[in-house]
């Protein structure tokens, strides 16, 4: 029992270590904040009970055990005050635990979303769950990303999901809890992030053979910061300069350009599959789907996760500088162009096996796409 009970509140603190660990210990906003204090009070409250019934359970083994001489204790059947408070107790403490679950639900329900205002700015975002992968489109500033969702610190974040292929569920531990992303029902959600920093997120319901790493980061920076962000971000991709990218580029539209997206380049929407085949303005409504599987890479230098998020773009040290010798070894990203099937087992991406001097010029001209 000792052992156990080590165990379990071991894990739990080691749950909470780690700056971004994906735990809804680690509370960095309002709704999390309400989440993880509904799991303290019932753990607290499982605990004392806990205690008192083991205590009385052990006491009884040692009080009444068996020894040579003692008669037999007293034999009880039936004891109304006893029966009464067995079950007052337990009614009474279940109360209290639904009065604190309506309560955290009422302050995590979409009514509860703060309005926007000058002192509480909202932002909007579509989380689309692809298979395997997230996709963040911000409505307001046309801009789509993949991997990493870049929030404003102190602004509340309005997230509507979105899927068209199977059901997914959005959860970042340390902002706010599960919410399923189902096809054909579109829920929303929001969270605000009271410090800066890196939160991660989880697909958190199984989705396919690479559920386990749908996987992506929260980028929580200052407003000035996001501003910034959002700014490069709507820049068309600039074209390429040096042979090496240009002759990227060329493989990209010969090779690349039937999944992925470059806005200047083989589309001029930001809008992939999931959503510009249904909702979103500049769909099918408009007349112009351009229906994409793969993430738009019109920014891929500047995210610091690729492969849906299993990969750090790791280009830091000239790990991805096309000229590297050991550019094969070294940067994820030619792993992954590489042998994207080894990466990630059942992934979509089907693409022709690419000779070194191709993967070369690939990482030139995309890790070059800031
Ligand atoms: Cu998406 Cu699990």
């Amino acid at each position: 029992l000792a052992a156990l009970t080590g165990v379990l509140l071991s894990s739990i603190l080691l749950a909470a270590c780690g700056e971004n660990s994906p735990s809804i210990l680690n509370v960095a906003g309002p709704v999390a904040e309400s989440e993880s204090s509904l799991f303290w009070l019932i753990l607290y409250l499982a605990l004392a009970i806990f205690i008192l019934v083991e205590g009385v359970l052990i006491y009884s083994i040692f009080k009444y055990r068996e020894r040579p001489g003692t008669p037999n204790p007293y034999q009880n059947h039936g004891n109304m005050l006893l029966e009464l408070v067995w079950t007052v107790i337990p009614t009474v403490v279940l109360f209290v635990i639904l009065f604190f679950t309506i309560r955290g639900l009422l302050q995590v329900a979409p009514e509860a979303e703060p309005a926007a205002s000058a002192s509480q700015p909202k932002i909007e975002v579509t989380a689309v769950g692809h298979q395997w992968y997230w996709e963040f489109y911000y409505p307001k500033y046309n801009v789509t990303t993949a991997d990493t969702l870049e929030v404003p610190v102190g602004t509340t974040v309005h997230v509507k999901l979105f899927s068209n292929n199977v059901i997914h569920s959005f959860w970042v531990p340390s902002l706010t809890g599960k919410t399923d992303v189902v096809p054909g029902h579109d829920n929303t959600k929001w969270f605000v992030a009271q410090k800066t920093g890196l939160f991660t997120g989880i697909c958190a319901e199984y989705c396919g053979t690479q559920h386990a790493n749908m996987r992506f980061n929260v980028n929580v920076v200052d407003n000035s910061s996001f501003m910034t962000w959002i700014s490069g971000q709507q820049q068309a991709a600039a074209a390429p300069t040096d042979a090496l990218a240009q002759k990227g580029e060329a493989l990209f539209k010969n090779q690349c350009a039937s999944c992925h997206g470059i806005v200047g380049v083989n589309v001029t929407q930001f809008y992939n599959t999931a959503q510009e085949c249904t909702d979103l303005p500049g769909g099918k409504a408009n007349g112009t789907p351009q229906c994409l599987i793969g993430p738009n890479l019109t920014h891929f230098g500047s995210r610091s996760l690729i492969a849906g998020g299993v990969l750090d773009n790791n280009t830091k040290d000239n790990n991805c500088d096309p000229n590297n010798p050991n550019l094969m070894q070294s940067c994820n990203l030619a792993k992954w162009l590489k042998d994207p099937q080894a990466v990630k087992p059942g992934n979509d991406m089907a693409i022709g096996a690419l000779s070194n001097a191709e993967i070369q010029q690939l990482i030139a001209y995309l890790e070059g796409l800031k």
